[in-house]
């Protein structure tokens, strides 16, 4: 197993519901580190600029519309598998398809509002990553 970063979003919709504090204790439960984490309000340009993958898709404007409809929780999560294993935390991107006990199936309304993003592989952990933070804002335990 290898030790790895990735990054976590918590979405406007689980920010307004008040579920920060539930959905980072999931992480933590399972030995992910939060070692950056800040909340903040994307722009149009910001949230069209980290879903350009999906600019071609008919949800893109309503994808883009609903990030930046209410503040974001950014994070980026470290432990050995932590790409894999919180997209297990999180559970399946439509809600309706979530595992029991998963971030999703809990806390998420539908595939447009589904609480949480994350990276989807290393190469794009990376690029995310870098897309939110600069290298001094990652803190690494030293304790
Ligand atoms: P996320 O993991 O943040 O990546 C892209 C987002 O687009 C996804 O979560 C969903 O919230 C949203 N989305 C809306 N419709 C779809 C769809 N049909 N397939 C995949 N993602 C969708």
């Amino acid at each position: 197993m290898s030790v790895e970063k990735t990054l976590s979003i918590i979405k406007p919709d689980a920010v307004g519901d008040n579920n920060v504090g539930k959905i980072l204790q999931r992480f933590e439960d399972k030995n992910l580190e939060i070692v950056a984490s800040k909340m903040i309000r994307l722009s149009k340009e910001k949230a069209e600029g980290f879903y350009s993958i999906h600019k071609d898709k008919p949800f893109f404007n309503s994808l883009v519309k609903f990030m930046t409809s209410g503040p974001v929780v950014v994070q980026v999560l470290k432990g050995d598998n932590a790409i894999m294993k919180n997209r297990e935390i999180m559970g399946a991107t439509n809600p309706a398809e979530a595992n029991e006990g998963t971030i999703r199936k809990d806390f998420a309304k539908s595939i447009d509002e589904n609480a949480v993003h994350g990276s989807d592989a290393l190469e794009t952990a990376k690029i995310e990553i870098e897309y939110f933070f600069e290298n001094d804002e990652i803190c690494e335990r030293t304790k």
